[in-house]
């Protein structure tokens, strides 16, 4: 039986039929509610309940614990309404113009700084003026009708783009990956959703913002980091991107070259071998912001990347180090083992 959702504060309402989930439902009724994922883990579609019942869905006490349920928080990506219910959720502003269609592409380029990250150059049909915010991803359609989300890496254009810049890590064993690092080559036809997702940054906030990265996360990293430069933007911004050694900072000369006073880079290193001949910080990424921010009380945080990098950054940024919990935005990178796990 379907039953009706109202969304607050904007009132917006949909019917979500028991094959729906109440994301899925919203978005089909061209609501723009927050989401990632998809799968329960990363949070960005936390609403609270204020009236009504849902099946909270197959979720893992860490993305839901009973103590949240209590509080009224629901997972959207993953609950179905029991009865007609209204939920609070931060609804987005300014995205409408940015409805998803699948496009196709030709690969222009494709770079290999370190052995595991290709920098894949995709063109876009003559006619078509790309748009999309800063920090989207695509979703490449693969033929089996997989598909795997990429971060778009260059920054938009008002006017719309024609190439797009995508950093893929290889992932061993991985279907898409495995074809990047084997067969892919210049002129080859792929096809995309996009643009997706809600990361991106919030321009309603003048707080200053922490950007944190772990390896390919420096993808949408960079393209909002270079869309706030062209737009001058005042607020101040630490970049910090981690990896394993110096290698895996397949990009390092590019942050180090932005000369903008609002924009601090701080690479870390987590492994850094003799070899690396380091000098800068090391350790944990996320733990180097804590240093650097022992009270974050005032600051809006970026974080995309591994999915482990994403979780401790999002509890210990709250727990010790007093972010309030809705002022972290995240994109984890969860390939579909951590997906089917969850
Ligand atoms: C929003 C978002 C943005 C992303 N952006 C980027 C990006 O910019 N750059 C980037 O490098 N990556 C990004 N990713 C990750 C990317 O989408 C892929 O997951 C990753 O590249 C691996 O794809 P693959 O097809 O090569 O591997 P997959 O086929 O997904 O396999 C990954 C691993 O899981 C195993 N596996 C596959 N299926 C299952 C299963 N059913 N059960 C258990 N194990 C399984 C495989 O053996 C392999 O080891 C992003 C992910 C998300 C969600
Ligand atoms: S979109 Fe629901 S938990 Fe990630």
């Amino acid at each position: 039986m379907a039953f009706k959702v109202e969304l607050q504060p904007s009132r917006h309402s949909f019917e979500v039929s028991p094959d729906k989930t109440i994301l899925q439902a919203g978005l089909d009724a061209g609501f723009h509610m927050p989401h990632s994922c998809r799968v329960g883990m990363c949070r960005t579609c936390r609403g609270t309940i204020k009236s009504g019942r849902v099946d909270y869905g197959d979720v893992h006490p860490a993305s839901l614990s009973d103590i949240d349920k209590a509080k009224g928080y629901v997972l959207c990506c993953q609950a179905r309404p029991l009865e007609n219910t209204v939920i609070e959720v931060k609804e987005l502003d300014g995205i409408d113009v940015l409805r998803p269609r699948v496009i196709p592409c030709r690969v222009e380029k494709v770079d290999k700084p370190t052995p595991d990250v290709a920098v894949i150059s995709v063109r876009l049909p003559m006619n078509e003026n790309f748009r999309f915010l800063a920090g989207q991803h695509i979703d490449v359609q693969l033929r089996d009708g997989k598909r795997r989300s990429y971060s778009i890496a260059n920054s938009p254009k008002p006017e719309g783009v024609t190439t797009l810049e995508l950093h893929v890590r290889h992932t061993p064993g991985g279907t898409f990956t495995d074809q990047v690092f084997s067969t892919l080559k210049v002129r080859d036809l792929l096809s995309f959703e996009g643009p997706l997702g809600t990361f991106y940054v919030r321009e309603d906030s003048d707080k200053p913002i922490v950007m944190v990265a772990s390896g390919t996360g420096f993808a949408p990293i960079k393209a909002m980091c270079e869309a706030a430069m062209q737009k001058g933007m005042k607020r101040p911004i630490a970049l910090y991107w981690g990896c394993w050694t110096r290698r895996d900072l397949y990009m390092l000369s590019l942050p180090e070259s932005w000369q903008h006073p609002n924009l601090k880079f701080i690479p870390v290193l987590s492994n850094p071998t003799p070899e690396c001949a380091w000098t800068g910080r090391t350790g944990f990424v996320h733990r180097a912001v804590m240093e650097d921010f022992p009270n974050l009380s005032g600051v809006q945080v970026y974080a995309c990347g591994a999915p482990a990098m994403v979780e401790a950054a999002r509890a210990d940024f709250s727990e010790k180090c007093g972010l309030p919990p809705e002022q972290f935005y995240a994109d984890a990178f969860l390939t579909e083992a951590e997906k089917a796990a969850a």
